[in-house]
């Protein structure tokens, strides 16, 4: 497992917590905007471990502004990040996958802001909508490689497990902010889903399973998108 961030912590910590776990990992820092970088630490990765099987595409940058307030530099900082960075570590590891002919897994990290439209974050929901048409059309070029590429799409996430798991890494418990919405009551099952069901869908997206899945996004949202939209849920 290669865990890869621009912040090195970040990078290093998450491998490290893997080893503790009894697996193995590898902590690479890469921006995912630099071309140079990506391809770097896919040589790196090739290196140490010959091959790669599945691409995760999780690097993210979350939140932002509506369209009348929104800085041209942090629109292209965010698109660079969510939508090209995507493009780079997949055009670099696929190439990787064609020359070793490893009929590999890409998987792109999605959000629900990038199905319907989201006020007062527009550069992050556009990012993310592209992001599930370069998933189809990355699937039809790899797919004479035996290359799938699925996405999964993410929502508002429950805060317990990611907070545990700050403090499993020696950082400081984060706040429990209380925004004005409840999110876990808007959505069709009443409650939010916890990062480790979105890892079980990218494990099953990862594996032989999911063989014949490609071109297709899998969902990880309590019911949200499918939600007929004047619907509200336990009422
Ligand atoms: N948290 C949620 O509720 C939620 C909901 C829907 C979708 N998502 C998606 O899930 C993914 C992970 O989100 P998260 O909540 O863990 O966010 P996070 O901010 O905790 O993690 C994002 C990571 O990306 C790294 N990153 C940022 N710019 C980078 C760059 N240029 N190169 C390499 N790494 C970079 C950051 O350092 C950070 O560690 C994102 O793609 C996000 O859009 C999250």
């Amino acid at each position: 497992m290669v865990c890869v961030d621009v912040v090195a912590d970040n990078a290093t910590q998450c491998a490290a917590w893997i080893e503790r776990r009894g697996g193995q990992a590898l902590g690479v820092t890469c921006d995912v905007t630099d071309e140079a970088q990506v391809q770097a630490m896919v040589t790196r990765v090739r290196d140490v471990y010959g091959r790669v099987d599945v691409l995760v595409n999780n690097a993210g940058i979350l939140g932002g502004l509506g369209v009348l307030e929104m800085p041209l530099e942090r629109w292209s900082r965010q698109i660079a990040v969510n939508l090209t960075g995507t493009f780079l570590c997949t055009k670099h590891v696929a190439r990787c996958m064609v020359e070793r002919g490893t009929r590999g897994s890409i998987i792109v990290i999605v959000s629900t802001a990038g199905h319907q439209g989201q006020a007062g974050n527009i550069a992050y929901a556009t990012s993310k909508s592209g992001l599930l048409n370069f998933t189809r059309s990355a699937a039809m070029d790899l797919a004479r490689h035996g290359i799938r590429v699925n996405s999964l799409t993410p929502t508002a996430t429950d805060p317990d497990e990611g907070a545990e798991r700050a403090v499993a890494w020696g950082r400081a418990r984060p706040e429990r902010r209380a925004g004005p919405l409840d999110f876990a009551k808007m959505v069709p099952m009443q409650k939010l889903p916890s990062p480790r069901h979105y890892a079980r869908a990218a494990v099953f997206l990862a594996s032989d399973d999911a063989e014949m899945v490609t071109g297709c996004d899998l969902r990880v949202d309590a019911g949200a998108v499918a939600k007929y939209w004047p619907w509200v849920p336990g009422a």
